[in-house]
């Protein structure tokens, strides 16, 4: 029996989260998945950006981080090979600006997603991240938003949909209120669905 629990451990599935930026949902990963017990583990976390906040949450949190440039994530063998020495099993894209190259998206086929804060297809495509998203939600007056979570493909924002979940907008609502509700949101459900499809 204790043979059985011993390789369940090591068999811990290890993940790499990929963000270029505050890196809150990235810390949220990594303190959901990041505790004895758990059948996972954020074992890498990769940026594009040397300034961002999200490299120092990783450092307090104990977890190894990449700084890469996007001519780094487009080389096959460079960032297969660190990937492999890591271990990856899994990527959760969190918040990560650079378009994945198609070795990548074939490599983790089914094993690697992205979440948007809109309600897709709404909202998504080029330029569609961050504020700018809640603030055409405001502009265009709606009366619900949401979150996105997606299996990563070739085109951006259009992978097979795992999950998604909305809110209501109130007129009176500004992008800062749809942004903070959207954030709860995030934080609820992106570690339990990584975790469902870690289990599937
Ligand atoms: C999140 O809203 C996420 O949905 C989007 O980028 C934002 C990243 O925020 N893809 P943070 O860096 O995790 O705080």
């Amino acid at each position: 029996m204790e043979e059985v629990n011993d390789k369940k451990e090591n068999d811990r599935t290890r993940i790499a989260v990929f963000a270029s930026g505050s890196g809150s949902n990235a810390e949220n990963i990594i303190r959901h998945f990041n505790r004895p017990g758990s059948r996972a583990e954020v074992a890498l976390v990769v940026c594009n950006r040397p300034d961002a906040q999200v490299l120092q949450r990783a450092a307090r949190l104990g977890v190894p981080a990449e700084v890469i440039t996007r001519a780094q994530l487009n080389d096959e063998a460079f960032m297969g090979g660190m990937l492999d020495r890591y271990g990856i099993g899994f990527i959760a894209l969190a918040g990560f600006l650079l378009m994945i190259p198609s070795w990548l998206v074939r490599r983790f086929d089914g094993r690697m997603v992205n979440i948007h804060p809109s309600l897709l297809p709404k909202y998504g495509g080029k330029g569609m991240y961050g504020r700018h998203i809640h603030e055409a939600v405001v502009a265009a007056g709606e009366t619900e938003t949401g979150i996105t979570i997606h299996f990563v493909s070739d085109a951006c924002d259009e992978g097979g949909i795992v999950f998604r979940t909305s809110m209501p907008v109130s007129p009176s609502d500004t992008p800062d209120d749809v942004e903070r509700g959207i954030h709860a949101l995030e934080k609820e459900h992106y570690p339990v669905v990584i975790e469902r499809l870690l289990r599937d």
